[in-house]
């Protein structure tokens, strides 16, 4: 039986809809072209869900693999065996000491004041959103291409593979630039960011390339998946998400443990996106309903929804605490959310650093970064032209504050 079984009711005048997901025929089209057979994924998703009610139990925040950064290091730079296997079941990652506590620090106060001086200050702006659209400073510029950032960076590419043919024009050995925000979360403070995954919605079904990436699961065999293998996902684009993330990432510059408003993830990584991209085809949910696929946010998140996903979500946990310089790295296909609230004593301060690798996309991406770095623009898939951007700010980064690693990682050599 499946447990997550709904009746879906349709709309009847005066009532309102149960189920009020969006329809569409552009839905039922990207199911129909996946030629599921309907017995053989029945059978996959009972073999699925026993799997689950095992694994989701045994969930904590101190499952959630940390490895110290003298020990990567002193391992050639990789995840040792025994890491490597924990990071490919639970798809996220804690790398201690990245960035030497102290310096973390006096990055911190960096940020702060290139952000005060700029009329932003992080500790007097008042905002709903925790999330600031700072890119250029140079201590996040400086974050993003440090020495060990860019080992760990090399390790967490390491953990991919490629399929022969598909993925020939990927280099997984050689980590390129995402310019991301940076986010001050102040204590007592509401914010919903629900389980969902990002890197693409509705794509991950209906676009022709992206939906390869998952053919093994649509087939019934979810157990061959590999999620480490990147499998088209370098050369695929989209408008809103044009860069290939293989882990999500970022760095902290302050102390943050669980309750305080910190990342929340299901640590169970092949078995998750199975269920994600399974569940939506079984013939309980209208051919042309995709439970979570939100019409108005058409870019890179996919929410879950309690009504066929309440199994995972009630799995979710909080990360473990962590310190300035530690670095926290999730699998692009990770599902994850926000603690609503900040119970703790301390803004949470995080630069969100990925790592992706030189692939068409991401390469195409770093072209047109460029550009934006050298004007202070808004970088891509971050473009609000209505927003304050940094071109008049003083102090910012310039191509003299690159170091060699940022010139390579940022298309300039
Ligand atoms: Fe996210």
């Amino acid at each position: 039986m499946l447990s997550s079984k709904f009746e879906v009711s349709e709309p009847t005048d005066g009532f309102k809809d149960p189920f009020p997901f969006y329809r569409s025929e552009e839905i039922a089209d990207a199911k129909k072209t996946l030629n599921i057979d309907q017995e053989k994924l029945k059978e996959a998703f009972e073999r699925l869900e026993k799997v689950l009610d095992t694994e989701l139990p045994k969930l904590s925040t101190e499952a959630i693999p940390e490895v110290n950064f003298d020990d990567l290091a002193g391992n050639d730079n990789q995840f040792n065996a025994e890491a490597a296997e924990k990071i490919k079941k639970f798809g996220v990652v804690v790398v201690r000491n990245v960035i030497e506590k102290e310096d973390a620090k006096n990055l911190l106060d960096d940020v702060e004041k290139y952000m005060k001086e700029n009329g932003q200050d992080p500790k007097t702006t008042v905002k709903k959103h925790p999330l600031f659209n700072i890119y250029w400073s140079k201590p996040q510029l400086k974050v993003r291409h440090h020495t060990n950032m860019v080992k760990v960076q090399k390790a967490l590419l390491n953990l991919w593979n490629k399929c022969e043919g598909l993925d020939d024009t990927v280099n997984l050995e050689q980590p390129v630039t995402f310019n991301d925000r940076l986010r001050f979360r102040k204590p007592n403070t509401n914010f919903k960011l629900g389980p969902h995954w990002d890197g693409g919605s509705l794509q991950r079904w209906a676009n022709s390339d992206y939906k390869e990436t998952y053919r093994d699961v649509f087939n019934g065999d979810w157990e061959s998946f590999d999620p480490f293998c990147v499998k088209g996902r370098g050369s695929f684009t989209d408008e809103n998400c044009s860069f290939f993330r293989a882990f999500q990432g970022w760095t902290s510059l302050a102390t943050s443990g669980p309750g305080d408003g910190t990342l929340r993830v299901l640590p169970l990584l092949k078995e998750a996106i199975a269920y994600v991209m399974m569940r939506p085809l079984l013939d309980d949910v209208p051919d042309n309903m995709m439970p979570g696929y939100e019409p108005e946010h058409p870019g890179c998140q996919f929410y879950l929804v309690p009504q066929i996903h309440k199994k995972l979500m009630d799995a979710m946990i909080s990360i473990p605490k962590v310190n300035p310089g530690d670095t926290v790295w999730w699998h692009c296909d990770t599902i994850h959310a926000v603690e609503e609230f900040h119970s703790g004593t301390e803004t949470n301060t995080v630069l969100y650093i990925p790592v992706g690798p030189d692939c068409p996309n991401n390469r195409a991406y770093i072209e047109k970064a460029k550009k934006c770095f050298l004007d202070g623009k808004h970088p891509p898939d971050f473009e609000m032209p209505t927003k304050q951007d940094e071109s008049d700010y003083q102090d910012r980064a310039t191509l003299n504050d690159l170091n060699e690693d940022a010139k390579v990682m940022m298309g300039f050599e």
